[in-house]
């Protein structure tokens, strides 16, 4: 995994932002996968800002996004779907039809969960996948013991999570328990994965996840196994991590290979730096 840490979330926004406007400049008609939560807010953020300022075009974008809690509808304040529009999609030019969230009232989950994952099949697969990390160490709403190679289903939250959440519903008893998630294994066939973490209620779980053994007990740790995934952290989501030296040189490297000023015999054969 290639570990950036930057100095605040605002930093770390900002770079994860310059990430997706990238491969929507290189690639207009790609396709994102999309998270809900505080973490990516800023990030949205930014590319709304971007859009309006420079002229970033999501007309031809695809999105889906990770998961739905289960008996909200798509109008429900809470819904991940409403969270998309009012964060994003209100403020970009993104074509309604290209956007995907579960539906948290399907009349039948299965089918549901199969048309889902059929349909990014169908659109080519996920670009690039924005994460966000829970404090018990999940992707998506793939709680801990998660199936590792587990697809687009239902899952029961964890009373950590239905914690977390309780602060969006106004209590804990109003937090739904079921959600509609993409499984781990769905997330790992992405092309390309930004895990975001910001705050020190993180740090655990990003050492975890980064420096910690592959297990189904931290779904995120799962990401070790994909071949290109960039973690973006603040400082204080970091602390725990012990190679931190070593992550800073990769990218003050990374930098030079970028900017051509590899030391190598001949530049066309500088090395890009794999996590
Ligand atoms: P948060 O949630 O961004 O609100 O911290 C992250 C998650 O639970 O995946």
């Amino acid at each position: 995994m290639r570990v950036i840490i930057e100095i605040d979330s605002e930093a770390a926004s900002r770079r994860a932002a310059k990430f997706v406007a990238d491969l929507v400049r290189k690639k207009p008609d790609c396709v994102l996968g999309l998270a809900t939560g505080s973490t990516p807010l800023a990030t949205y953020r930014e590319l709304i800002r971007l859009h309006r300022e420079e002229a970033l075009d999501f007309s031809q974008i695809t999105t889906f996004n990770l998961d739905e809690y289960v008996g909200l509808s798509s109008i429900h304040p809470q819904s991940y779907r409403q969270f998309m529009q009012i964060n994003l999609f209100d403020h970009i030019n993104i074509n309604p039809d290209l956007t995907n969230v579960p539906d948290g009232r399907a009349l039948d989950f299965e089918a549901h969960c199969r048309q889902y994952e059929q349909r990014i099949k169908d659109a080519g697969g996920i670009d690039l996948q924005i994460l966000g990390i829970g404090s018990d160490g999940h992707i998506a709403f793939n709680e801990p013991g998660s199936s590792l190679g587990s697809r687009t289903r239902l899952k029961s939250l964890t009373s950590e999570t239905i914690r977390d959440n309780a602060r969006f519903f106004g209590g804990e008893d109003k937090v739904p328990r079921l959600a509609v998630t993409m499984g781990v294994g769905t997330i790992l066939e992405s092309r390309r994965c930004i895990l975001l973490a910001f705050g020190a209620h993180k740090a655990m779980a990003v050492k975890e996840t980064v420096e910690g053994p592959v297990t189904a007990q931290v779904t995120a740790s799962a990401l070790q196994l994909h071949r290109e995934v960039i973690g973006v952290f603040d400082e204080a989501a970091a602390r725990l991590l012990v190679r931190r030296d070593y992550y800073a040189d990769v990218e003050k490297a990374q930098t030079l290979v970028e900017s051509g000023h590899f030391p190598s015999p001949s530049p066309s054969s500088a090395p890009s730096l794999k996590p």
